[in-house]
């Protein structure tokens, strides 16, 4: 289920104030509670509430769409959730895969452990959800890799090699399936998402401005549906003049 909006809070989209808020409802009922199970809980909140209002928005102009949480490592609830869309609703024709994990380290420092948290859900979960759909189907691939692949940042080697394995993938997919639009975006830094106050400082430090979430959804709207077919990966940053 979605994390539902927390009680007593006026609703917002705004992380900051929500943290504020929640730290202070934690504070008037006596609670002690850590500022990262903060921050995690009004993440989770603030990400429900965005879908709840992308569905709505979706239903809004007719369309009909069901939103599915699941792990992508467990194979084997995937391959139902598969399954049930495919004999519900026909054949799957556009794959995107968004997901993705940092374990920002030194290379020196890591443990195998966190490599494959980073590896796992870019490499194996888009392997594990080829494998469930019809993959001959397929008419639209879009992949969420990152800048990082080309030109590396600080404690992100695992990072930055599994985004590159996911562009490797694209160019295999485009060679398997040549009638399908497959691109892999190597975005900059957004505007939200995995990018938290620390990092975009970082990127503010090496004059990197961050991508405006409107923007980057429209490029990616825009690549995806109408982009030249035999450009498979796209470097995105703030400033695009791909189109
Ligand atoms: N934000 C950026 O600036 C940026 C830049 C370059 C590339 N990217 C790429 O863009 C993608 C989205 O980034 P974001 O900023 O939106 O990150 P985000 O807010 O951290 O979202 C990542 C998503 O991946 C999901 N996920 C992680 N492991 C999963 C698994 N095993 N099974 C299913 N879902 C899983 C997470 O689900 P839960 O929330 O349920 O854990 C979350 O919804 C990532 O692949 C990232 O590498 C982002």
């Amino acid at each position: 289920a979605l994390s539902p909006w927390p009680h007593g809070i006026d609703r917002t989209t705004d992380l900051k104030t929500l943290r504020a808020a929640l730290a202070q409802q934690a504070v008037a009922s006596g609670q002690k509670v850590k500022p990262a199970d903060i921050d995690r809980a009004a993440r989770a909140a603030l990400a429900g509430q965005e879908i709840e209002h992308t569905l709505a928005a979706l239903a809004a102009t007719g369309a009909i769409a069901h939103y599915v949480q699941l792990d992508l490592s467990d194979t084997a609830t995937l391959a139902s959730a598969i399954n049930a869309i495919q004999s519900q609703h026909g054949a799957i024709t556009g794959l995107v895969h968004g997901a993705g994990v940092l374990a920002d380290r030194l290379a020196m420092e890591k443990t195998e452990a966190e490599v494959r948290k980073v590896f796992g859900p870019k490499i194996d979960g888009l392997l594990a959800l080829l494998g469930a759909i019809t993959m001959s189907q397929l008419t639209h691939i879009g992949l969420f890799s990152s800048a990082s692949a080309l030109f590396g940042n600080m404690g992100q080697a695992d990072y930055a090699m599994a985004n590159e394995s996911l562009n490797q993938l694209a160019r295999q997919l485009h060679a398997q399936l040549p009638h399908a639009q497959v691109k892999s975006f190597n975005w900059g830094p957004w505007d939200g998402g995995m990018v938290d106050a620390g990092l975009a400082a970082h990127f503010a430090q090496q004059g990197i401005a961050l991508i405006n979430q409107a923007d980057g959804a429209r490029i990616f709207a825009d690549q995806l549906l109408d982009g030249d077919r035999t450009l498979v990966e796209l470097l995105v940053g703030d400033e695009w003049s791909g189109e």
